[in-house]
């Protein structure tokens, strides 16, 4: 018989949203009405129409793809060069970080890229990531197979986990111990925290004397609304040597239906080989991409290239601008129902603390039950997420004021 991929069989119930997707559905049949006012604020997915410059970009590209002199097969795996460039250039050069076109990677999701990013590093790697944590991270690393079992509590043997508390902002900071790979997420998913200057720093210093690489997360980099918090982590000099940036459209654009994303992986970034030889990640991440992947679209990257045009960049600045409103809204609401509320400024994410010493999950059901919303158990992010909750900012207007005014109508 042929064999399966153990690694699977050490992960911890189900992953997150179809698990809370799950006891939705179930609470839905059996709450009829109930089920007709619910809200969800759960998994962070967009709810605002795709910007008008994108909606024009695609029915232009569906019809050169309708016509022989214009239509387009395969594309190049790492993306059309014209797409790359505009990312380059608008999202790094134009601020002063250098990254070349051929640096950036365009691909279907930042999920996938994240989880992908293993098949070119090592499976002797000393892992870290945040607690909590964007669960993609954990459980792609126990898939392959660099995690022994799970403790009760749901934490791996072999990964290092960094707390983050009230205390460090939500920020982890460097360990004492030697690790190879780190995850960092800035603006976090699920605490909304956002690291500063000083704290990224501090981490590619690590990273150099170290010699290890930050996998860092940058989705939700456009609701960083306070200037002196870096876009990306090539803003902390040093970063071309230690850091791969992964950045989404899906949270700025509006693309979680569309898929389009992008890697930036330095020529400078390097690791060693099992023989100690130092050698560049960039091809092998290139060579990744080209065995693995077709490509995105084509209609999707004009999309994504829509969004760098100037009425796309406004059309994102009003999307953002939305979505932010609601989370100022939600805080607000969140505090004057008594709790405790982090997050949300700078980030569609606000985290919140369950009172009276209620778990997670108790907090998840107390909400679905009592108010008909839907949140995201902070324990589903890992041990030190028990006893938080987390709101997802994406949502209508209305919907938003609306579940800011139930949360106050709670009794805990
Ligand atoms: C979340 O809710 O954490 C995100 O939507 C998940 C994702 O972007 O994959």
């Amino acid at each position: 018989m042929a064999y399966l991929n153990d690694n699977y069989l050490k992960l911890k119930a189900g992953y997150l949203f179809p698990e809370i997707g799950r006891r939705v559905s179930a609470f839905c049949k059996a709450n009829p009405d109930a089920a007709q006012r619910l809200i969800r604020c759960g998994i962070g997915d967009v709810t605002e129409p795709l910007p008008p410059a994108v909606v024009a970009a695609l029915h232009q590209a569906v019809e050169e793809m309708a016509v022989r002199e214009t239509f387009k097969g395969y594309g190049p795996e790492q993306g059309y060069e014209w797409l790359r460039s505009a990312i380059a250039q608008h999202d790094f050069r134009s601020r002063g970080i250098e990254v070349a076109d051929d640096e950036i990677f365009v691909s279907d999701g930042s999920k996938c890229d994240c989880g992908s990013i293993l098949d070119v590093l090592g499976s002797k790697n000393k892992i870290a990531i945040s607690d909590p944590v964007y669960p993609v991270y954990v459980d792609t690393n126990v898939m392959a197979g660099h995690t022994g079992e799970a403790n009760p509590a749901g934490a791996y043997a072999k990964l290092v986990y960094l707390p983050c508390r009230p205390a460090n902002g939500f920020i982890p900071e460097p360990p004492k111990k030697h690790v190879d790979v780190i995850y960092l997420c800035s603006p976090n998913n699920p605490t909304g925290a956002v690291a500063t200057r000083e704290q990224l720093t501090a981490w590619v210093n690590y990273a150099l004397a170290n010699q290890a690489i930050i996998l860092f997360d940058a989705a939700y980099e456009a609701y960083i609304t306070d200037p002196t918090i870096p876009r990306s982590i090539y803003e902390i000099p040093g970063a071309r040597e230690c850091a791969i940036e992964f950045r989404s459209f899906s949270k700025n654009g509006g693309f979680t239906g569309v898929r389009c994303a992008f890697t930036v992986v330095p020529k400078t970034l390097l690791a060693q080989t099992k023989a100690g030889e130092r050698k560049p990640l960039h091809p092998l991440w290139s060579r990744r991409m080209t065995t693995k992947f077709n490509g995105v679209s084509y209609l999707v990257q004009r999309a994504a290239a829509a969004l760098y045009t100037p009425e796309g960049q406004t059309q994102v600045k009003g999307l953002i601008e939305h979505y932010l409103g609601n989370a100022k809204i939600l805080r607000s609401g969140a505090r004057q129902a008594g709790l405790k509320v982090f997050g949300g400024v700078n980030a569609p994410y606000i985290w919140v603390r369950t009172p009276k010493g209620t778990t997670s999950w108790q907090a998840f059901d107390q909400i679905l039950n009592q108010a008909n919303v839907v949140i995201t158990p902070g324990s589903g992010f890992g041990s030190k997420g028990e006893g938080y909750f987390r709101i997802s900012a994406f949502n209508s207007r209305a919907n938003a004021v609306e579940v800011a005014r139930r949360l106050q109508e709670l009794k805990w």
